[in-house]
């Protein structure tokens, strides 16, 4: 492909106008090969230069969606030194430049969306959308109906402000765990948050005295975990999920 100048570039990448993406450029969140890149008539090769926004890289060729069932014990990152990344498992999938959009714990299994969409995955991440996220939570305890009130108003997990308000249902109680292996009680909880806080999950319920043993994530947004998908595996999104993603 021959050179373009960078403005174009993000503006049919989808991240504006041509004056919205000058100005953006002026804010300086845009990268070229690692290098901060300010200058709108800057001319870049969409096929060999790596061009970021927020340290998202942007990719001007076709886009790909997929779905996977994370298992636990691969991390949620393209590459890594000390564990397989969620990546390995998409062996023989179409598509350059994948990248997970947000990361799930090691130890998180659950709905993991993959694609190369830069700008997509900017907008699902970006605090200011509040993107819904639903997840299944196994607790260590009994679950109290004052524990749901103290994790749907809004929780301190030492961050400068409490957690945002949250929707928790407990599904069910269970006794004699094989997770405790003490007999305890151990609680089932579904639980939507609107926000994406590191550890955020694990830190609301380790603040009502409840650690977490176990979690597992449904949906982020419109799409929702298929659950035919086993562990590890993974498929292309429909064109319905697709448009549902980028209309929100
Ligand atoms: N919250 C957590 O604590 N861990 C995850 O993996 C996701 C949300």
């Amino acid at each position: 492909m021959s050179l373009i100048r960078l403005d174009k570039f993000l503006a049919d990448a989808g991240l504006g106008t041509r004056s919205q993406v000058k100005l953006l450029l002026k804010k300086g969140p845009v990268a070229v090969n690692g290098k901060p890149a300010r200058r709108p008539e800057q001319k870049v090769d969409p096929e060999k230069d790596e061009i970021s926004h927020e340290g998202m890289p942007i990719f001007c060729h076709e886009s790909y969606y997929y779905m996977l069932n994370k298992p636990a014990g691969y991390v949620s990152a393209t590459e890594d030194n000390t564990a397989p990344t969620v990546l390995s498992l998409l062996k023989g999938a179409a598509g350059r430049g994948l990248f997970p959009v947000g990361r799930l714990d090691k130890d998180t299994e659950g709905l993991l969306l993959i694609t190369n969409d830069g700008p997509l995955a900017h907008r699902l991440l970006s605090p200011r959308h509040h993107v819904d996220k639903t997840y299944l939570v196994k607790a260590s305890g009994t679950i109290t109906p004052h524990d749901l009130a103290r994790l749907e108003s809004g929780i301190d997990i030492g961050e400068k402000a409490p957690t945002l308000p949250a929707k928790a249902r407990l599904l069910s109680l269970e006794s004699c765990s094989q997770e405790t292996g003490d007999g305890q009680t151990v609680s089932l909880v579904e639980l939507t948050i609107h926000e994406g806080k590191f550890h955020q999950v694990k830190r609301m319920f380790q603040a009502i005295g409840k650690p977490v043993l176990y979690l597992k994530r449904l949906s982020m947004g419109s799409l929702t975990l298929d659950e035919s998908l086993s562990q590890g595996a993974f498929r292309p999104l429909t064109k319905e999920e697709i448009s549902a993603l980028k209309s929100f």
